[in-house]
């Protein structure tokens, strides 16, 4: 077998529990959020993914010692005076995330160079809105050579309206003001639970960030923010993964470590699909139902249906009893994964944002592509199903994401290597 590749025995149902990580997207804003103060900050919860380790390792490189602890938690040690600038494409090329480190340079330390991320598997990654929610506060922001050059001389809060609620503008802006003097509102704000365990955190560091979950976030500047011990929410999206594979494998998980709101909206289009669900004590439990309806589904920011869901779900609609209609607000590229279901026997067509999954009685393994982390994903999910041996190629996408996901799953009872 390829280096990089999982091999999966489809046909095996999965029973038992599974415990989540900590949220990766949670965890990489908090990690760049550190920098911000001075002093020992110390992540608990934080997954074990190759995202996290190229964050450690940028964060390494511009002078933040980092490192894991015995406890399993990481320790990120900011020294007194100047960190050097995030500058490598090479690293922002991996990480998208690293464009966070505009909103804390800039809080730290009034200058940030950042490299633009450029495109990316799963779409364009514009910052056009990071840009002006920064500009609105005071700073200067020049783009040469593929690098945004931003400084702050007289900073002042401003009022910033988001066109679109980008989770990372959102956090972005939110860092900045939390440290820049004078009220900053952002209205039309992302409301993912990652921007509010992000408020969560600088608060308990002194900042003063309210309203986050709503669209308007207040941010009342302060002058010094510092280092805390922090545990990181458990990460929505690895348990609706999980969740799925219970529904796909004709199986039952009861998913531990979850925080139930986080996901009414895979719940409730589970239930649709006609799986068992219950919320508990415990976590979430998910009985496969006898079949699978068809339902349609349409990504928006949080509340709404998450894009980084939507893969996983299409990978179950392939066997659902009908036709369902997906439609993909957010990320235009996230369809890249419907010739790799299609090699494996679905019917799916794609017309612009809107894909038309016709079910399927049954999916035959063969070889497949990881083409992003989610798409990813949901091949394994397809794989658990399918007839026979499937061999995903790329599977470092999805490493970037899931802590020891074979590792889990071949405790529920898969096959995977
Ligand atoms: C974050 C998540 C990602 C998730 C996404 C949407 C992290 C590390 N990643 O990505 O897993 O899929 O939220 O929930 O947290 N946009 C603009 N201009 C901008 C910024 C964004 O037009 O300046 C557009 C993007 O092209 C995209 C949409 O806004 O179409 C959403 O992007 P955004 O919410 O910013 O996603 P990320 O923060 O990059």
């Amino acid at each position: 077998m390829l280096k990089d590749s999982l091999l999966v025995e489809g046909g095996h149902p999965l029973y038992g529990k599974v415990r989540v990580s900590g949220a990766k997207n949670a965890g990489l804003v908090l990690m760049t959020a550190s920098i911000m103060a001075d002093g020992e900050t110390i992540l608990d919860n934080l997954p074990r993914i190759r995202d996290v380790e190229v964050m450690i390792q940028i964060l390494n490189d511009i002078g933040a010692k980092s490192k894991w602890n015995e406890d399993g938690s990481l320790s990120i040690c900011s020294p007194a005076g100047s960190l050097k600038n995030p500058t490598s494409y090479e690293l922002a090329k991996k990480l998208r995330a690293s464009n966070l480190f505009l909103g804390a340079m800039l809080g730290r330390q009034a200058e940030a160079v950042v490299s633009l991320p450029g495109g990316c598997d799963i779409g364009s990654r514009p910052m056009d809105l990071h840009l002006k929610g920064v500009q609105a506060l005071g700073a200067e922001t020049q783009i040469e050579h593929g690098y945004i050059y931003a400084s702050m001389k007289h900073g002042r809060g401003g009022r910033v309206y988001l066109d679109f609620p980008s989770v990372g503008a959102t956090e972005n802006i939110m860092m900045l003001a939390a440290k820049t003097p004078g009220i900053t509102i952002i209205e039309n704000a992302a409301k993912e639970p990652e921007i509010v365990d992000l408020a969560n955190f600088l608060n308990a560091m002194g900042a003063k960030i309210r309203g986050t979950g709503t669209d308007v976030i207040k941010v009342e500047g302060v002058e010094e923010l510092k280092a805390i011990r922090h545990a990181i929410i458990p990460d929505r999206i690895e348990a609706g993964t999980f969740m799925v594979a219970a529904a796909i494998s004709g199986g039952e998980i009861l998913v531990e470590n979850v925080i139930p709101t986080h996901l009414h909206p895979v719940v409730a289009k589970l239930k649709e699909m006609g799986a068992f669900v219950e919320e508990n004590d415990q976590g979430i439990l998910v009985r496969a139902g006898e079949k699978v309806m068809p339902v349609d589904i349409k990504t928006l920011p949080y509340p709404g249906f998450p894009t980084d869901m939507q893969s996983q779900m299409m990978a179950l609609l392939c066997l659902s009893r009908g036709s369902s209609i997906i439609v993909e607000n957010v990320f235009e590229n996230r369809f890249q994964i419907v010739d790799e279901l299609n090699r494996m026997g679905a019917k799916i067509k794609v017309e612009g944002h809107t894909a038309v999954v016709e079910g399927v009685k049954t999916l035959y393994g063969t070889r497949v592509k990881a083409t992003d982390l989610r798409a990813g994903a949901a091949l394994v999910l397809a794989a658990l199903a399918a007839r026979g041996q499937t061999v995903i190629e790329n599977a470092i996408h999805i490493f970037r994401g899931y802590e020891n996901l074979s590792e889990k799953l071949n405790q529920l009872g898969a096959k995977v290597q």
